[in-house]
């Protein structure tokens, strides 16, 4: 071992660009939500957020980091649409639709819906307003539970609730949803996304949580 060789990079006084180069390299591969909103005129936004993951089973919740835009410091709109809706949905991005989503993840002017403009396929929600993106195989209708405000203001964490799991039944035998039939894209640092490589399988070693789908 002796001739490996670590940089070490204090993080305290970081800026932003740098941390965020770190982060998105040291944090991979990460999910991506491709997040549905709507605006106070219904407009329909759509955008990537792979800053994101699941945080709860009892209600089931997920998380998503949306920082300030990197250039005037703007909120998003996909920021702004959850707190005054208080709801979005997470669809789930894939490798079959990888183009459309990287291209969601364009700045457009807040009154142009990204859906509209890239002619995104919709399903209608059936507890949020936002509607679903019908190319996604699962789909989630969250509602908003928790905004924390993070270090220093460029970034806020909208905890949601999932109030609907929608499953395709490509992906979903009425138990399990299938991942490795999703076929989820992922982000890793830089302008790279990665598909699922090998897949290992192992025992569970522990109960999950609520027991659920144990077979050890
Ligand atoms: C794959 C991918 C992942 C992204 N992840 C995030 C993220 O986690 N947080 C964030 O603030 N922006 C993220 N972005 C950038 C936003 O998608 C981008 O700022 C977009 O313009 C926001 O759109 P909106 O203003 O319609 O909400 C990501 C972009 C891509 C392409």
């Amino acid at each position: 071992m002796e001739s490996q060789r670590y940089a070490c990079v204090d993080g305290e006084q970081l800026d932003t660009e740098t941390a965020y180069r770190l982060i998105v390299g040291c944090v991979a591969p990460r999910p991506i939500a491709w997040i549905t909103s709507v605006d106070d005129a219904g407009r329909v936004n759509a955008a990537p957020f792979s800053s994101y993951n699941y945080v709860a089973t009892s209600p089931p919740m997920v998380a998503i980091n949306i920082a300030r835009r990197a250039v005037g410091g703007a909120t998003k709109d996909t920021a702004r649409n959850i707190e005054r809706s208080r709801s979005f949905v997470v669809n789930v991005a894939t490798e079959a639709h990888m183009e459309l989503m990287h291209r969601c993840g364009q700045e457009y002017p807040p009154d142009v819906s990204e859906a509209e403009a890239l002619g995104l396929p919709l399903l209608p929600s059936r507890h949020v307003a936002a509607p679903r993106i019908a190319l996604s195989p699962v789909q989630m209708e969250c509602r908003l539970d928790q905004i924390v405000k993070l270090g220093r203001g460029v970034n806020t964490l909208y905890i949601g609730e999932v109030v609907a799991f929608h499953l395709r039944d490509d992906v979903f035998d009425g138990h399990r949803v299938d991942s490795v039939r999703m076929r989820p894209i992922a982000r890793l640092g830089g302008p790279f996304y990665a598909a699922l490589g090998d897949i290992f399988e192992r025992p569970m070693l522990q109960k999950p949580p609520g027991g659920e789908g144990w077979s050890g």
